[in-house]
């Protein structure tokens, strides 16, 4: 099950208030969705969206018991704008979730083998093995390097155009076997992490979505809501921090992005690298 991350934090940096208007970008299993609907009851709604329809499923299921305050809209968090909503408050929680890397058919992790996919969205066409098969060597290398902040990116993309001659990229497996014989082990990461998390963002264009979704964003929230945005690597950190400093309508709340306390990061390895910057609409 998803654990919210930095689930405190988010509540009070959000000072949500009974019949107010909600959207979380990223329902995931709707573990923020439901503390954010619990704090905004008896009556204030909640629009989630998700890119991916599984986890629709899974949230609303989940937050079943909120009837009819919860709409739940299978779309990027970037089509926002396009249906019409005004917020008091937003969240935007980054990147993948547990189900996604437990669900080895999903093609998210290193560790279990599956098809070699990473879409969040299975209507999207371009998955992380067309990548793999097809990029040219240069491409690849600017890609680990710039989404991977990868030091063996070179390395990598040679190792891959090589294997791939003699037979094609199929599984999350062939992938990481390929990384792990050119890239040495250091300490408890995986050699392919960076490989990985590259792929996921190109194949989700998930800096670019997340670019339209903070224009977005700014447009659909009220006057005095205000915006939650957890990021999971520094590429995503460093747009926010950007968009909320060279905006016009925003207020930064959050001099320093929030990080979590050691215990969560001990109960929920995940929420190691996260990091939370909040601000208010002027
Ligand atoms: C970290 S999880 C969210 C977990 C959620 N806050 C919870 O507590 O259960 C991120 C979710 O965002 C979704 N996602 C990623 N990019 C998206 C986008 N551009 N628009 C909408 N959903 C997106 C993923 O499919 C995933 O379900």
């Amino acid at each position: 099950m998803h654990i919210p991350v930095l689930a405190r934090e988010v509540l009070q940096g959000l000072d949500l208030k009974p019949g107010e208007t909600v959207i979380d970008g990223t329902l995931g299993a709707g573990g923020h969705a439901a503390l954010m609907l619990e704090a905004t009851g008896p009556n204030g709604k909640l629009v989630g969206f998700d890119r991916d329809g599984r986890n629709i499923e899974i949230s609303k299921k989940n937050l079943e018991r909120f009837g009819e305050r919860l709409s739940a809209i299978n779309d990027s968090f970037a089509a926002m704008e396009t249906y019409g909503l005004s917020a008091d408050a937003i969240l935007l929680d980054l990147g993948f979730s547990s189900m996604h890397v437990d669900e080895a058919q999903r093609g998210f992790s290193f560790m279990y083998e599956g098809p070699l996919d990473m879409r969040y969205d299975l209507r999207g066409d371009i998955t992380a093995a067309d990548i793999v098969n097809s990029w040219s060597r240069d491409d690849l290398a600017t890609l680990f390097r710039r989404y991977g902040e990868d030091p063996n990116a070179q390395v990598i993309a040679k190792a891959i155009t090589e294997a791939r001659k003699e037979k094609r990229f199929v599984t999350t497996l062939d992938l990481a076997d390929v990384v792990a014989a050119v890239v040495p082990r250091r300490g408890k990461l995986h050699p392919a992490t960076f490989v990985f998390q590259a792929l996921r963002i190109a194949v989700n264009d998930e800096l670019g979505e997340l670019e339209k979704g903070l224009q977005a964003a700014e447009k659909v929230l009220k006057a005095g809501g205000r915006i939650a945005i957890i990021t999971f690597h520094s590429l995503e950190d460093r747009i926010v921090k950007q968009f909320f400093k060279e905006s016009s309508v925003l207020e930064t709340v959050t001099k320093k992005p929030i990080v979590p306390g050691q215990t969560e990061v001990l109960d929920n390895p995940r929420s190691r690298s996260a990091k939370l910057r909040i601000a208010k609409k002027k």
